[in-house]
């Protein structure tokens, strides 16, 4: 075929390739939990445990360690707010986090965690200086080019020493070119990899996609990359029998979310109800199963 090479390995690549499993199973991480700072949802995330021969299932207390999570729903479910938690929870560990702002200005953006601090009861003060933000919302180059992006990351990660990054929202970084959306993934997610970063990824749901599902824009590109989604929805209360289930009046909003799935370790697959308290503040509630009646069975 015109045009078509057969490529010649390079001997070197091919060097760095090739592993022994034993070789790569010294190097692999740990599996614990790192607190999202979200009320209820660090319990969802288990792993298992030989205790005299028999499997027990242990709350991780947290998203698993190096995971790169998908948060995804359609707009105003909570994905903002449950990103500015994990930060400040982070950061008030004492653990540094670098916050990519794609949708708001850094300054609207550090406004928004200083809000988030008071309501978790953090004094921002102490905690703001383990939080550096990179501000794409107003830097076209940082969202338009990945490889600066990247590099950009880079230098706040070795400079900071940073244990995790925040990306709100990888949807920004392909507006109007969501073709290319599995290939900016893609080149995110093994990054966050090659510099040993837990992630959270926000990914905006187009209120056509069906909600609770993992697809997200760009399709299912987003989900099937990273490790972990987790998917955010509101609901609104339309028939007495859903007023009946939820225990709300006609018209209300009900909000859930539900891990889809994550490689790392094993988690909750129901549907969970979700509230954003007054001070705005995501909490995760019981399985929507507990609910009773015919219709959780049927919505979980
Ligand atoms: N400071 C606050 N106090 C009370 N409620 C708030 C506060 N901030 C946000 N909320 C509520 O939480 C909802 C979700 O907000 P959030 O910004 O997290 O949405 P989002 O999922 O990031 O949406 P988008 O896709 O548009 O960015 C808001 O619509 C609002 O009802
Ligand atoms: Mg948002």
């Amino acid at each position: 075929m015109e045009g078509y090479q057969t490529g010649r390995p390079e001997p070197r690549a091919v060097e760095e390739a090739v592993e022994v499993l034993r070789e790569a199973g010294r190097r692999a991480p740990r599996l614990f939990g790192i607190p999202s700072g979200v009320e209820g949802l660090d319990e969802l995330f288990f792993t298992t445990r030989f205790e005299d021969g028999t499997p027990k299932k242990v709350p991780l207390g947290g998203y698993p360690a190096l995971a790169v999570i998908n948060l995804t729903g359609v707009a105003d479910t909570g994905k903002t707010l449950m990103a500015e938690q994990f930060a400040i929870k982070q950061a008030s560990l004492g653990y540094p986090v670098c916050f990519v702002t794609v949708e708001a200005p850094a300054a609207f953006a550090a406004a928004a965690l200083r809000t988030r601090s008071a309501a978790m009861g953090i004094d921002y003060d102490r905690v703001q200086d383990q939080i550096v933000l990179v501000d794409a919302a107003s830097h076209a180059q940082l969202r338009d080019d990945v490889p600066t992006l990247l590099a950009t990351l880079a230098h706040a990660i070795r400079r900071f020493d940073t244990n995790s990054v925040v990306i709100d929202s990888v949807t920004g970084l392909f507006e109007a070119k969501e073709i290319f959306a599995r290939q900016i993934v893609r080149q995110l997610f093994n990054f966050m990899k090659r510099w040993y970063q837990t992630a959270i990824f926000v990914s905006q749901k187009r209120t056509g996609h069906e909600e609770l599902t993992a697809e997200a824009a760009g399709g299912y590109a987003v989900s099937h990359i990273v490790d972990c989604t987790i998917v955010l929805a509101k609901r609104l209360i339309q028939t007495p029998a859903e007023a009946r289930l939820y225990k709300r009046p006609l018209g209300e909003i009900v909000r859930l979310i539900r891990i889809d799935g994550c490689r790392l370790c094993g988690h909750s697959t129901a549907t969970h109800l979700m509230e954003i308290t007054e001070t705005g503040l995501v909490q995760v509630g019981p399985p929507i199963s507990r609910l009773g009646g015919r219709e959780a069975d049927a919505g979980s």
